[in-house]
């Protein structure tokens, strides 16, 4: 069957992105202290990633929308700073966690997945099963 070949004036679409990359790994430590690795692709939210690998303790009821806590992570502490500031709907809603929150509480759909933040580790409050 021959090529039909375009006009000259039909737009083309480049795509220099085929594919989203997967990066490295969180690690989620569960209240009996076993390790989850889990692979994230970028742009995720840590909670996503985590309920796609299974990682137990991480609900994420509302998907996302910051009205369900389940999600709540205790980030280990050298991580916790360079996640950047907390914003207040998120602030608000630590203050709902089924386990009362620390100084290295996070929601973890409020944790967006990059390069950076490989080897992200994060621990599972025992309440969240
Ligand atoms: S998934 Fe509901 S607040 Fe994070």
């Amino acid at each position: 069957m021959p090529l039909i070949n375009p006009p000259e004036s039909t737009p083309t679409l480049r795509v220099s992105h085929l594919h989203s990359r997967a990066h490295g790994f969180r690690i989620f430590i569960q209240p009996d202290g076993n390790k989850v690795k889990v692979d994230a692709v970028d742009g995720t939210s840590v909670m996503k990633a985590a309920i796609a690998s299974g990682v137990r303790g991480i609900i994420g009821e509302c998907g996302g929308d910051l009205s369900c806590a389940s999600c709540h992570v205790f980030v280990v502490k050298e991580w916790f700073d360079l996640l950047g500031p907390i914003g207040a709907f998120e602030d608000e809603m630590l203050d709902a966690t089924s386990e009362d929150r620390t100084d290295c509480s996070r929601l973890s759909c409020q944790i967006v997945v990059t390069p950076s933040l490989e080897g992200l580790t994060l621990t599972v409050p025992a309440s969240q099963r």
